[in-house]
């Protein structure tokens, strides 16, 4: 059913609570100044909302793309703290909804995510929605229902125009930040389900064209292997993507 020829791979730096607008305007530059496959791959660096503007700024001019690591759906109003779709305009084109630290740490349920999801998709940026089983729920055989639940939630609220525009992050929250990446058939059977649920919802087209992006502990040292398989249109990078020479690595082993 998926022709890779037919999805451009992506690339996200998820920098999470890490770096200000100094550092942050830094490692944009440094991650600019490496020779990276732009024209085979999108590449978006994800600062934290207050490095926002000081790395769009850095890459102007670059195809590097920027987003947001969260919003809130409201559009504007008294919600402390919050940050809105229209706050972004001219700042980032992407904004990532679902991330397990957002769903463990802070409560976010599948119906937040979906609020968030459609609020990016009609503020125009491109929604990355993160989805990913526990260790428990692997142990218990229930990865392909956790994923089918997560991903259904924000689905059933879109048109299959819009699933096919967003990008997915599977991301198993066992493999985050702790260096045991998932293996390239685990993370390839997790996308196979995740783009079959696509399917059930939307149509082949529109599981043929959404990209499924694989995070969890990649690193230059297994992004060949994970990147290469068929099916896996690129990665959410965390840790690694701090390291402007160690992102540009996986970048380019994204590229077909
Ligand atoms: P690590 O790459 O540090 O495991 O983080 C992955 C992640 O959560 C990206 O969103």
């Amino acid at each position: 059913m998926t022709s890779p020829e037919a999805r451009r791979p992506i690339v996200a730096a998820n920098w999470k609570m890490n770096t200000g607008p100094h550092d942050g305007a830094e490692l944009a530059r440094a991650v600019a100044a490496e020779n990276l496959p732009f024209a085979q791959v999108d590449v978006v660096l994800c600062p934290p909302a207050t490095g926002l503007t000081a790395v769009a700024q850095a890459v102007q001019g670059t195809p590097i793309g920027v987003g947001a690591q969260h919003v809130y759906w409201e559009s504007s109003g008294a919600f402390t703290g919050e940050i809105s779709v229209p706050m972004l305009t001219g700042l980032a084109s992407y904004a990532i909804a679902g991330h397990s630290e957002r769903r463990q740490l802070f409560g976010e349920t599948d119906l937040d995510v979906q609020h968030k999801t459609l609020a990016i998709l009609a503020g125009g940026l491109t929604p990355i929605v993160a989805v990913g089983e526990s260790l428990d729920q692997r142990d218990a055989g229930a990865t392909l229902t956790v994923l089918r639940t997560q991903i259904t939630a924000v689905l059933e609220a879109l048109s299959p125009e819009q699933s096919a525009a967003s990008v997915i992050a599977y991301e198993p929250v066992w493999a985050i930040g702790t260096g045991r990446n998932a293996s390239p058939a685990q993370a390839q059977e997790a996308i196979g389900w995740i783009r079959d649920t696509v399917a059930a919802a939307h149509g082949c087209p529109a599981a043929e064209r959404v990209r499924i992006q694989y995070g969890g502990s990649v690193s230059p040292e297994n992004c060949e292997e994970l990147l290469g398989r068929e099916g896996i249109d690129g990665a959410l990078v965390g840790g690694a993507s701090l390291d402007a020479a160690k992102f540009a690595a996986i970048v380019r082993a994204a590229a077909p």
